[in-house]
């Protein structure tokens, strides 16, 4: 594969350096790298631990005597935390040839991976999991401490929730790297892959209290329901550390990927992740706002940003309208970004506006769900489709169907659910376990996820078993047309 080297401004001029934008011909190297440390912090203390110290600027050509050339070899991995990032990079590690030992601190969830149990929904995920245990190339232990002391690597993939101020909640790493530090072998790198703040790779580093291990930031950019292929064909790889050669041996571990791989100062690569986030998220609010004017104007919103998407600055990527953007990373990360902000002196007034965007869109939606029947919500009958965050995972972490759900309880309706990953009663709501249940006598029916089967069902038995036959689609999961054919007054988003 060609051998991509985008540089820095730091890099322009400097003889035999790469230029700003620049394609190098094919060079027989493995590994894409764009991107270089442009300038190091500091250097880890043990420097010397992993070859040579990269001293205050670590931009280096690649190719040559660096590990760029390095064979293929099995390493030796540990993953803290089995939960959706940890386990999906245990499985695909180990897919790439590793061999994985995997920790968590739940001993139930330990309990279920040992037996080949996958307790969450992702596609293909279980089948990928009793694959590499079979190999013996995975492995599940409780607690991180029994996980570390043979590797040579160690992944943290532990929760990084939002504390009231908004700034995540970095107890869980610190605590983990307390106790895993006089655990871990000379010269293992720790690689930490939740999403936090900057800064927090020094203070892993910290933490752990040894001066011959080294810390690097490696954001994960995966997304439920394709983390698979997401971690298999990786957009890029990010390394965020202040050793040349210690992120060069991170990269190695994805060899086979053949993603582009950025290393950077940790800082950027802490950066690089909520910024990314929050992009998307305002992105979406963007998205969610046009739809309504589109509607409040008479366009059609799908013509319209097909029209803009095929500028290629702009894309036909991520811009399908919805309930507003949920899950259990953009408004947390974007909400921490603001705090970065905060504690830097900078307001981010425009991730604000973002969020007050994805509040109104709630309301937006359970305004067409009372306008639908007929003005007022006491004793109305909601069926709600959906309640995960979006199809193909079984993740309600701030899923906007279920604050619209809870909008709707507010307001005085009766709502009953369906959700194919959802078999138990949850607050606020009925569970129904097929998804005719929740139609019976329901005067308004609202998709709330795009799940594709919703799509297969037989509308004239819906249209019979409601109410009054009333759709919205906060998915534009449904054809206009054919729901109307069926007898139903449809409204989706942005559409007319
Ligand atoms: N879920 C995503 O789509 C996604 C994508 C990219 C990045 N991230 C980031 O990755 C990190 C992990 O996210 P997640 O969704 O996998 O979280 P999760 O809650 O699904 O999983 C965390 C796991 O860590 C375990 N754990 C907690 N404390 C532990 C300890 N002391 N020792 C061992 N295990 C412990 C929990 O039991 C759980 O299984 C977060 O920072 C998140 O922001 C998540």
């Amino acid at each position: 594969m060609g051998h991509r080297v985008t540089g820095t401004a730091g890099a322009a001029g400097r003889p035999g350096r790469s230029c700003p934008g620049r394609v190098r011909p094919a060079a027989p190297v493995p590994l894409n790298v764009v991107g270089e440390i442009t300038s190091l912090v500091t250097p880890p203390a043990p420097a010397q631990a992993y070859g040579r110290d990269v001293g205050e600027v670590g931009v280096r050509e690649k190719g040559g005597q660096n590990h760029d050339e390095e064979p293929e070899r099995m390493s030796r991995l540990a993953v803290i935390g089995a939960g959706y990032v940890g386990l999906v990079t245990s499985a695909t590690l180990a897919h790439l040839g590793h061999d994985v030992c995997c920790a968590d601190i739940a001993p139930e969830k330990v309990a279920m991976l040992s037996r080949g149990e996958i307790p969450m929904v992702e596609p293909g995920l279980d089948q990928m999991v009793r694959e590499e245990m079979a190999n013996g190339r995975l492995r599940f232990v409780l607690g991180a401490p029994a996980a570390v002391s043979d590797r040579e690597f160690v992944f943290l993939c532990l929760p990084t929730p939002e504390l009231a101020d908004g700034s995540a909640d970095m107890s869980s790493i610190l605590e983990v790297a307390g106790e895993i530090g006089p655990q871990l072998s000379h010269g293992s790198i720790v690689i930490n892959k939740s999403t936090v703040p900057v800064g927090s790779t020094h203070a892993v580093q910290r933490a752990l209290a040894r001066g011959d291990v080294a810390v690097v930031s490696n954001p994960e950019f995966l997304r439920e329901g394709t983390a698979i292929h997401d971690c298999q064909h990786p957009d890029r790889i990010v390394i965020g550390g202040d050793d040349y050669d210690v992120a060069m041996r991170v990269a190695h571990l994805y060899h086979n990927t053949n993603a582009p791989v950025m290393i950077t100062r940790p800082s950027s690569a802490e950066t690089i992740k909520y910024a990314s986030n929050a992009f998307l998220a305002t992105r979406l609010s963007f998205i969610n706002a046009l739809a309504c004017l589109c509607e409040s104007i008479g366009a059609e919103f799908r013509d319209v940003i097909q029209g803009m998407g095929y500028d290629r600055r702009i894309g036909l990527d991520f811009v399908e309208p919805g309930p507003g953007w949920g899950g259990s990373c953009l408004p947390k990360d974007t909400r921490a970004l603001i705090r970065i902000g905060e504690d830097a002196g900078y307001d981010f007034s425009l991730l604000r506006c973002a969020i007050a965007a994805n509040e109104e869109q709630q309301d937006r939606i359970v305004a067409k769900i009372e306008a639908m029947a007929g003005g007022a919500l006491t004793d109305v009958t909601v069926a709600a489709w959906g309640l995960t965050f979006k199809a193909g995972t079984d993740d309600r972490r701030h899923s906007p169907a279920i604050a619209i759900i809870h909008r709707l309880a507010r307001s005085g309706a009766r709502v009953r659910a369906y959700d194919p990953t959802v078999r138990q009663p949850l607050p606020g709501m009925d569970v129904c376990l097929e998804p005719y249940g929740p139609c019976r006598d329901a005067s308004v029916l609202v998709v709330l996820t795009e799940w594709d089967e919703l799509r297969w069902l037989n509308f004239d038995k819906i249209n019979s078993l409601m109410a009054s036959p009333c759709i919205v689609d906060a998915r534009n999961l449904l054809d206009p047309e054919t729901m109307r054919r069926a007898g139903f007054r449809y409204q989706g988003i942005g559409r007319p």
